[in-house]
Formats: structure tokens, sequence, C-alpha cells
């Protein structure tokens, strides 16, 4: 059966190609980090004079006889990539500029922004960069490519956090949506998720409640450069079928494969994709369908970004069931995450989604999410 696009499907279609296409070709010639690069010997020569008495030759620590101070839980092992390489440039200028308790750290950590140049602390960054033997060709990925996570679009980095997020309906009867999401890196480039739904509807004014759809993920990062800003993985996800079908469950398991494509710019703009497949088991009960997210935002942050970070985003988000005559269900989310935490480890994110193709029996959704990022200290520290 041949069915013609409508004119706003088609405006859409052409806004996502354009954007594809205007940031490959922006990517091509980008260098993440242009102008002076980093004088790792005078980088050397600062941590000599300034911090092997507390951070040892090795980077490991001085032992706590001759440095005088019981390390705190959170005291840095520079030499341990899993530690370090999570850890965005900007999050240790901050502490070595302010101290440590500017992110909620031990005030044994000075503050070095009034007897170091500025070049000189971003010297000292090289050169702990190198405790950390992460220069082979397959690397950890940078925590600089963990971009502010999207409501909906999933990202290629992978992560060590607990989000709870919601989805609640703006107009029509009421419903909620909250996932609890766990997540865990292992090892340089894997990332097991487990995300458990809960579903809350008014039914006929009784309200009916039950767990969603369960997804078991496992996400492995394939290529990632701080040099050009980009990360790409693919997951593999499986969803049972433990939600009620009444409230929307899929009544058959359902593999979900997807790709995701992130891409930092020097400017602190992002873009990162997402496209993927919903694949039942019985697609006679639930059609199997496609889908396809992207988030275009910006950080901003004060204190030449070393401050509290907001990230205006907007997504675009489709899906499109693979039958004869189903149509594309294009949304349109924009949305704001803010760090919370002076360590931001903590974040929100507060957004507005409105359906504007197919609309019928579709609300809008008010959709928001607290972020913990546990690798980064308990929920209660780093305030
Ligand atoms: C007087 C001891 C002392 C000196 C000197 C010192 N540090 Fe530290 N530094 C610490 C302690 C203690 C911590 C751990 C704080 C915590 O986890 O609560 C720390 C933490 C850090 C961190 C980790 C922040 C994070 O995100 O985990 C960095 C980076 C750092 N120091 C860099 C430096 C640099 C660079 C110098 C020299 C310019 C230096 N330190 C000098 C004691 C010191």
């Amino acid at each position: 059966m041949e069915r013609r696009s409508t004119a706003s499907e088609r405006i859409a279609v052409f806004f996502v190609v354009l954007v594809i296409a205007t940031f490959s070709a922006l990517l091509l010639p980008q260098e993440l980090r242009p102008g002076r690069s980093a004088n790792v010997a005078n980088g050397r020569a600062v941590y000599d004079g300034g911090c092997i008495v507390c951070h040892g030759a090795d980077g490991k620590g001085a032992p706590e006889t001759s440095a005088g101070f019981r390390r705190p839980g959170t005291f840095p092992d520079f030499t341990s990539c899993d530690q370090t390489t999570p850890e965005p440039d900007a999050n240790w200028k901050a502490v070595i500029v302010h101290g440590g308790p500017h992110r909620g750290f031990s005030p044994i950590m000075p503050a070095f922004g009034q007897l170091l140049a500025d070049r000189d602390i971003d010297d000292v960054i090289a050169y702990l960069r190198g405790f950390c033997a992460n220069n082979t060709r397959r690397h950890w990925p940078r925590g600089e490519l963990n971009l502010p996570r999207a409501i909906v679009t999933e990202k290629a980095f992978p992560e060590d956090e607990l989000v709870v997020t919601t989805a609640a309906n703006a107009s029509g009867a009421p419903g909620y949506e909250t996932h609890f999401i766990h997540e865990q890196s292992f090892g340089p480039f894997d990332q097991i998720e487990i995300d458990a739904p809960w579903i809350l509807q008014d039914q006929n004014h009784s309200y009916a409640s039950h767990v969603g759809d369960m997804t078991f993920g496992l996400k492995h990062v394939l290529f990632s450069s701080l040099r050009t800003g980009s990360i790409f993985a693919l997951q593999g996800g499986i969803l049972p079928p433990t939600g009620s079908t009444k409230l929307g469950g899929n009544g058959t398991t359902v593999f979900e494969p997807f790709a995701a494509f992130d891409q930092l710019f020097p400017t602190n703009t992002w873009v990162q994709l997402q496209m993927g497949a919903d694949l039942p088991r019985h697609p006679k009960i639930t059609p199997q369908s496609l889908f396809g997210n992207i988030a275009v935002g910006q950080t901003i942050a004060g204190d030449h970004r070393l401050g509290r970070q907001w990230s205006p985003m907007v997504e675009f988000v489709a899906a499109r069931d693979l039958q004869d005559g189903a149509k594309t269900d294009w949304d349109v989310l924009p949305e704001m995450q803010v760090t919370l935490s002076p360590r931001q480890h903590i974040r929100a994110n507060v957004g507005v989604r409105t359906p504007f193709t197919d609309t019928a029996g579709r609300s809008p959704q008010v959709e928001f999410y607290v972020l913990w990022d546990w690798a980064d200290g308990k929920f209660w520290e780093g305030w």
C-alpha cells in the first residue's frame, strides 16, 4: 500500500537531514582543543613543586605518614584510568583553582588559583593525565564526551548513574510513567542498563498502576575521540513483558538494538543521535517499529566554564510502526538540564513534549528527571 506522507512529515524529515548534514560538515575539520597545546614538562615542574608532597611521585598519593593527613575516601589515584578518564579537565581545574571545598571535597586540597598562572594549571592537568596509561589506540572514552543527558535520546557514553524520570500527561486523563534507571560501566567500553518503569493511570476515574516492561541493556563503545569530540556506541536491549497490556505493556518480549552517536563542538554545542528498532518476538501482538531521536543543545557555565552548568536543548523524537499505512509519530521536546550540587553529580532536567504529527490520542507531556552520578560521590556529599 502506498501512502503519501503529510507535509509536516516531509518538513520534519527535511529538517533532520539538514541538521545531520550541517553537523557532519562541521565535524570534518574540527579540533576540539585548538590553540596552545599543553607543556607537559612545565606541568611536571609544577607538580614536583606544589603537588607531589600530597599526591606522591607516582600519582597514587604520598604515604600518609609523610603527607600528614588521613586520606578522604574520594582521594584520587591518578594512575587508575577508571577513576580519572570519566573526569573532564574542567572538574579537576575547578578543584585546583578554587580548592577542594568548592566541589564539596576535603579542605586539605588547597586552592591554587592565586599561586599559579592559568596555563600552569592547564599544564599540570596535562601532566596528571599521563599517570593513566591511556595511550593505546583503543582507549577509555574521556569524560568531556559524557554530554548532558537528554530526556529521551540515549547517549553513547558508558555511565555510572541512577536516574528517576517521570512523564506526566499535560492534558486528557491523568497518567504518569516513572522509570528507575540504573546504569553501570565496566571496563573501558561497556555498560549495563536496567530500567524498571512504574505506570499510574486514571482509567474511568479510578487509578490503575503496574510495573511496565523492564529493559535490560548492554552498551558497547566502538569509537571515541577527544580530539574530534565524537563517540559512537551500540546497545542491545531486551524487554521481557513484565508490564500489564492494559497499561501499555507489549505483551511479548521485545528486542531493542540501537546505535548512538554524540558530537561535541569547541563552542560547547553538541548533538546526540540515537537510531534503533523495537523487534517483538511475536509481531502479531505488537508491531515492529523503528525510532530515531536527536538532541541538540548547548552547555553554558560561568567562571570560565568551571561553574554551574545550564544545558538548554531540544529533542526531536520520531517513531514509526513497520505496518502498512502506519504514520510516523513526531514529537518535539524543548528542555533544560542544570547541575544541582556543586560537585555536579546531581542534575535535574525538565521539559515539555509535544506531538506534532499523528496527534490523535497522544497528549502533550511534562517530563523531568533527577540524576545521580554515583561514581562521583554519595548523594548527600559534594554539596
Ligand atoms: C596539602 C595536600 C595537597 C596538595 C599540596 C595538593 N593536593 Fe590535590 N588533593 C589533596 C586531597 C586530600 C585531595 C582529595 C580531596 C577529597 O577527595 O576530598 C586532593 C584532590 C585533588 C584532585 C581531585 C579532584 C577530583 O575531582 O577528584 C585533583 C585534580 C588535585 N588534587 C590536584 C592537585 C594539584 C594539581 C596539586 C598541585 C598544584 C595538588 N592537588 C596539591 C591534597 C593536596
